[in-house]
């Protein structure tokens, strides 16, 4: 019987094998560095399935009769989720400070389509929507529609269910927790509020497969990072065509656009950069 925890680290090879597929899979690059962080986590595979070695989980998830299902957990165990309410705030600042007003004034009476591209575990579409609805105070109502998409199934279902707890909402400000959440019953956690979760559309879907139009923002905030240069030049350009001219790009607070060829415009502002499609 096989001890899990006794199974070593994935050898050079094997690593490499793993990332090739996961490049494949999901444009993820993942570096050498991770070859602890990988085996710990193809550990856990091995043990669900009860097979004995990295190469058998390989000729698994390779072969045709059951790498479809097992591909779903594969990619679970290979992103990092990592997310939380009121992460870098000066973007939706930014958003409701410069972005908001000029799009209401650019589009008056359409509805304004949002795009949480790698949303995890729905804090960022939730916290958007959010700012979206406040910022109606002050800018008056505007009609809107919000989709979130990440590749891993198990996030996104996370996401649709809306249950949060710790440091995932510690950030949430009082009055915002008591507006747009509940309280569980016996439990140290809250649900974002059922209106707010029904108006988020919620897809399993990978952001190098999407084909949408007409957006006028686009948050992809902390994922390009896990894609190698090439992927990050594809990606962008696939956001340029899927916003409308005058829409928005978002992204991370450690991530740039500098060392990649695109045609965004670059707005320097007091809560940072912004991109934008003008054409
Ligand atoms: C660190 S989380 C970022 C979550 C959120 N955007 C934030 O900033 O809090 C990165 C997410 O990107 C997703 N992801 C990675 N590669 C992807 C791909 N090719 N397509 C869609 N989602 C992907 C991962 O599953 C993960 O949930």
């Amino acid at each position: 019987m096989t001890s899990f925890s006794e199974i070593p680290d994935l050898s050079i090879e094997q690593f490499q094998r793993f990332a090739k597929l996961i490049h494949e899979k999901a444009h993820i690059h993942l570096k050498e560095h991770k070859v602890t962080l990988l085996s710990n986590r193809l550990r856990k595979r091995l043990r669900a399935l009860q097979l004995e070695s990295y190469d058998d989980y390989f000729k698994y998830i390779s072969d045709e009769q059951t790498a479809q299902k097992e591909m779903v957990h594969f990619l679970e165990a290979v992103t990092t989720n990592e997310s939380y309410f009121w992460r870098t705030t000066q973007n939706y600042e930014a958003l409701k400070k410069n972005v908001l007003p000029e799009l209401i004034k650019s589009f008056r009476g359409q509805k304004l389509k949002f795009w949480s591209a790698g949303c995890s575990t729905g804090e960022e579409p939730y916290n958007l929507a959010m700012e979206l609805v406040e910022s109606m105070k002050s800018l008056g109502h505007f009609e809107w529609e919000l989709l979130g998409s990440d590749i891993s199934n198990r996030v996104v279902e996370f996401a649709r269910q809306g249950i949060y707890s710790g440091r995932k909402i510690e950030k949430v400000p009082e009055n915002i927790l008591r507006r747009y959440f509940r309280k569980l019953e016996d439990q140290d956690a809250y649900q974002v509020r059922d209106d707010l979760r029904q108006k988020i559309d919620f897809q399993v879907e990978n952001l190098f497969q999407a084909r949408h139009r007409g957006l006028h923002c686009i948050f992809c905030r902390n994922v390009m990072i896990y894609f190698n240069r090439d992927d990050q030049q594809k990606l962008v350009n696939r956001f340029y065509d899927m916003l409308v001219d005058g829409g928005y790009l978002f992204i991370g607070h450690a991530e740039s656009l500098q060392m990649l060829d695109t045609q965004f415009t670059t707005r320097p502002t007091e809560e940072g950069v912004l991109y934008q499609k003008r054409t």
